[in-house]
């Protein structure tokens, strides 16, 4: 069956001239049941469907029963990160699906995959077709290293290498080298921990997780020994949490090798500091003393992997190979902290270090976009400015998740905010701030717009089909599903009864 690449999605050639498809019955019932006391529904959209867009929509379906939620997203599939972010070998954490599936399943709620707002749908039509938008599109892009080399052969950002072994259809054939013996982490986040974790793993437990076939490939093959992660403060301002760090020491056969000196002088300081954090430091400072205790040389033999964490060290210059063609090394600056605890700053020393390295993964932190003029953006912090999810200065649009505070925190805080841009809207509502005097068409006339652009959304009982499909060809493997990468054969799966007809 043929399928094209449209500009603004993906779509089957065969869906360019089918009709529009229309509300289920059993949702026009839906809404007479719960619309009898007022004149008009409530249309709201939101834009992705991650933690945020989802978190924001069960609140506002649970608290206003003449809502009507309508979720827009550009992938063909749901969910955002928790598919494609949170690592594979964390399953329970992917367990918030059923709480989206169970939202998506409101009769007041529709899923519109495979439209990407800003291309496929301005904002400024959804204004028109909506009471409200909550722009709940997360943080897609990378953080630069602004370093020299940086765009070398084998360097990779966490972004693309998680989205690589996690089957973001973008990263599929990013097949990263992983021949060498050394592959350097920058940053010291969770996730800098979780591609630590997913390079060092053995194979046999990254089998049963929802990794893709082709990271497993390439993972079977891979000669690293050595994973550093790289930070430019010091031990007490790491940025991943204990039970990350518990993981990684615990990993079978993996040995710490860390620079027992940097941890010299915590015990006295870590007394005075918050739980969280002087439960982190201790555990910091127990693996890195391990490695000097009695079992030293056992476990080293024992073992053929290594971890360690570097720090006060601040990315320079990714080196060259001698052709110039590739990543070698990484130069450091050698930093000291001026101030103390969280708010400490690296400032160099003008001390430098090289590390040689055929791997360098810059994990600094993702970054959202600006999705159109219409919506006011903040380049330096890549935040929507807003105040308690309203986007300042244009009414009726709201904002949540990593769109609306920045790409840190996890699912828990995301759906904190999230709740808290629905309850505002709500406020809006009730005290008439938020306009909703007038009907509006929701979805139906944005469905016209797409139609006449060649963009067929993907409904969540489509997505289901997908789900069905991915979770058989897991099941045949042993694993959980066996992702779809490529968003072709997504939409051929989902629309091919329908191609049959048209062919
Ligand atoms: C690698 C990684 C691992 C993580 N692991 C964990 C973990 O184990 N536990 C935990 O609690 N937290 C974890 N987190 C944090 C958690 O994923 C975030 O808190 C959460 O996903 C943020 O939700 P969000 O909805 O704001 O963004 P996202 O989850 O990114 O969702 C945004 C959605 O918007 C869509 N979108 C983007 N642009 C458009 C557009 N123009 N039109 C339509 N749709 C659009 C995207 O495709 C996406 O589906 C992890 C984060 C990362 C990066
Ligand atoms: N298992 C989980 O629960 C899980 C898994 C993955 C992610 N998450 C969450 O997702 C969020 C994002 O995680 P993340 O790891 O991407 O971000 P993060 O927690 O903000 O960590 C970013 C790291 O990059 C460093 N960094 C930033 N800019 C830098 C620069 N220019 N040069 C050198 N280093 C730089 C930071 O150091 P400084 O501190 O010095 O800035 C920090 O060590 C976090 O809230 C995280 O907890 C959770």
């Amino acid at each position: 069956m043929a399928l094209r690449w449209s500009r603004m999605c993906w779509l089957p050639r065969c869906v360019l001239s089918a009709r529009i498809r229309t509300v289920p019955t059993s949702r026009c019932l839906g809404l007479q049941r719960t619309l009898t006391s007022a004149p008009h529904p409530l249309q709201i959209c939101i834009v992705g469907s991650g933690p945020a867009g989802f978190y924001t929509a069960q609140h506002l379906l649970k608290h206003h029963s003449q809502t009507m939620v309508d979720i827009y997203e550009k992938l063909p599939v749901p969910f955002g990160l928790v598919r494609f972010g949170v690592a594979p070998d964390h399953p329970e954490v992917k367990n918030v699906i059923n709480t989206f599936t169970q939202t998506a399943h409101s009769e007041r709620c529709s899923f519109l995959g495979n439209v990407a707002v800003g291309t496929a749908v301005t904002i400024e039509e959804l204004q028109k077709a909506y009471h409200a938008i909550v722009l709940s599109y997360g943080a897609e892009d990378k953080q630069k290293l602004g370093i020299p080399g940086e765009d070398l052969p084998g360097v990779y950002s966490a972004r693309d290498f998680v989205g690589w072994y996690n089957g973001l259809p973008d990263n599929r054939h990013l097949s990263p080298d992983l021949s060498t013996e050394t592959a350097v982490i920058l940053g010291q986040g969770n996730v800098a921990l979780d591609i630590a974790r997913i390079l060092l793993s053995p194979l046999d437990l990254l089998k049963k997780t929802d990794i893709t076939q082709a990271a497993l490939n390439a993972l079977s093959q891979s000669r690293i020994k050595r994973v550093l992660l790289v930070g430019r403060r010091g031990p007490l301002q790491v940025a991943f949490t204990i039970k990350e760090l518990r993981e990684m020491t615990n990993l079978a056969g993996i040995q710490p090798i860390n620079c027992p000196s940097d941890y010299q002088g915590l015990g006295d300081i870590i007394k005075d500091l918050p739980r969280p954090r002087k439960r982190l430091t201790e555990l910091l400072i127990k693996s890195a003393l391990k490695k000097h205790g009695e079992n030293e040389v056992v476990q080293r033999t024992q073992s053929n992997r290594e971890w360690g964490l570097r720090f006060l060290r601040s990315p320079l210059a990714v080196l060259p190979s001698e052709d110039g063609k590739r990543a070698a090394g990484i130069r450091l600056s050698i930093t000291r902290l001026e101030g103390n605890g969280e708010t400490a700053v690296a400032v160099s020393t003008g001390e430098v270090e090289d590390l040689s390295c055929g791997l360098i993964v810059s994990s600094i932190g993702y970054r959202s976009i600006p999705i159109s003029p219409r919506v006011p953006f903040l380049q330096k912090s890549g935040t929507i400015p807003n105040s308690m999810g309203r986007v300042q200065g244009v009414p009726g649009l709201y904002c949540s998740g990593w769109v609306k505070r920045g790409p840190t925190g996890v699912i828990a805080t995301t759906m904190t905010d999230s709740f808290d841009t629905a309850q505002s809207l709500l406020e809006d509502i009730k005290s008439g701030t938020l306009s909703c005097s007038n009907p509006r068409p929701g979805a139906s006339t944005v469905r016209e717009l797409l139609l006449l652009r060649g963009v067929q959304p993907v409904s969540f009982s489509d997505w289901e089909k997908i789900d069905a499909v991915e979770t058989a060809r897991g099941i045949e493997v042993g694993k959980p599903r066996e992702k779809i990468l490529d968003p072709e054969e997504m939409l051929e799966l989902i629309f091919r009864g329908h191609t049959t007809r048209q062919l």
